[in-house]
């Protein structure tokens, strides 16, 4: 059996409950024979910062660039509110995206049969949703140049954040986007606002321009973000694959946990380009935050933390009966009863973290067995 290596960036607030979590499940499935890690753990965050004064060493990023994948629980916390901007803990985790390239971002957004009740919205409206976000994560307004904090001569200050976007970037990311769908139902939304930011129009027109180029077969529609938003919540099922940037997906894939019943139940992947090699780098986060409210109380729920895993398992390795198995025990426990406190419903047991991934990982020796 191969053994692939992994490093584990735990990081802050639940970020190493749910890690821990992931760890219960690897050991399961190493029982199982269909796959066998060797994991070495390093800082990240606001734990870095305490150790070490910033927020990704070069030795931290140094390993990451060498392990076969990266896991990733979750940066920052009230702690660190009055660090230096450059160093805040989030700083850390996007000189990791951008250092690594990992510019495609697969949020995929799944309601669970057992959880069509835990959702903000009715049933009807979600039950059996599938929508794949692919969020574009080197760009955009997280990156672009000048970002900065002047005073001006009034003694007021004038902040600036900018918004760039380029053809091979978009092209990139719309190409991921269409390969996947082709996977999928075939059906790609696109979001920006080309009505008002010359990076929404050159958006538009390049997505069109490969669409038009690459993908007869897929059917590709353009949606404005704030309309998207909107059609999120109002008909989810409308959407299979959502293409869109940095700064919209981030706000647009926190909407689409709540049609799976809660952020704790979103996984997803950070992925690089394809080398000659054939491999790619990646790191895999849930897409949930460090959750200071409610961070060392054995209360978060570790499925999209488990879920990232199965990802990983997935597009890293190849291992696809391994990655079942996984995705299959987190639907055995739902479908069981198991409810962590965010997705619980009214009289249903709750379970703390550590309970929810022991119930997971044994349910995937059963159904190993
Ligand atoms: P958050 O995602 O941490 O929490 C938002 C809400 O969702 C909270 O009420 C929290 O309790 C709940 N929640 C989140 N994950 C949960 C889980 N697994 N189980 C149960 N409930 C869960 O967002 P926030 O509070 O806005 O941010 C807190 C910190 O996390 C900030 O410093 C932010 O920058 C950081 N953050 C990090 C990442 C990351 O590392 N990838 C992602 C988002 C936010
Ligand atoms: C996410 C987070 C990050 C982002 C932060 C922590 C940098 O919100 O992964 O969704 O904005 O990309
Ligand atoms: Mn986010």
């Amino acid at each position: 059996m191969a053994t692939y290596k992994l490093l584990l960036l735990p990081g802050d607030g639940i970020g190493p409950e749910v890690m821990a979590g992931v760890q219960t499940v690897l050991a399961a499935l190493a029982e199982t024979g269909l796959a066998h890690f060797e994991t070495e753990a390093d800082l990240v965050g606001g734990s870095a910062i305490d150790a070490h004064g910033k927020p990704l060493s070069n030795a931290t990023l140094a390993k990451a660039d060498a392990a076969d994948a990266i896991l990733l629980g979750a940066v920052g916390g009230p702690k660190w509110n009055g660090v230096a901007y450059e160093i805040r803990p989030e700083a850390g985790l996007l000189r990791l995206r951008k250092d690594l390239g990992l510019f495609a971002n697969l949020r995929p957004a799944i309601c669970y049969p057992a959880l069509a009740d835990a959702s903000a919205l009715k049933r009807e409206l979600v039950e059996g949703l599938d929508i794949m976000i692919v969020r574009e994560l080197t760009g955009g307004v997280y990156f672009g140049e000048p970002k900065e904090i002047t005073t001006l001569p009034d003694g007021s200050k004038r902040a600036v954040d900018t918004q760039v976007y380029t053809t091979a970037e978009i092209e990139r990311i719309a190409h991921v986007a269409f390969d996947l769908a082709g996977k999928r139902s075939g059906r790609v939304a696109s979001a920006e606002k080309h009505n008002v930011m010359k990076s929404g129009v050159l958006w538009k027109e390049v997505v069109t321009a490969v669409h038009a180029r690459h993908y007869a077969g897929i059917e590709l529609e353009h949606v404005l973000a704030d309309n998207c938003a909107m059609q999120l919540v109002r008909r989810p099922k409308q959407f299979d694959v959502l293409v869109t940037d940095n700064l919209f997906g981030d706000v647009l894939s926190d909407v689409a946990a709540m049609l799976t019943g809660s952020l704790g139940m979103l996984p997803s992947a950070s992925l690089g380009a394809v080398d000659a090699r054939g491999t790619r780098k990646a790191l895999y986060e849930p897409v949930h935050g460090s959750a200071p409210d409610i961070a060392g109380q054995d209360k978060a729920n570790p499925i999209a933390m488990i879920g990232s895993l199965a990802m990983c398992l997935r597009y890293s390795f190849g291992l696809g009966e391994a990655a079942d198995l996984v995705d299959g025990a987190i639907t055995a426990a739902l479908a069981g009863g198991a409810r962590t406190a965010d997705i619980a419903g009214d009289g249903s047991k709750v379970l703390g973290t550590r309970a929810m991934a022991e119930t997971i990982a044994a349910e995937l020796r059963t159904r190993a067995a």
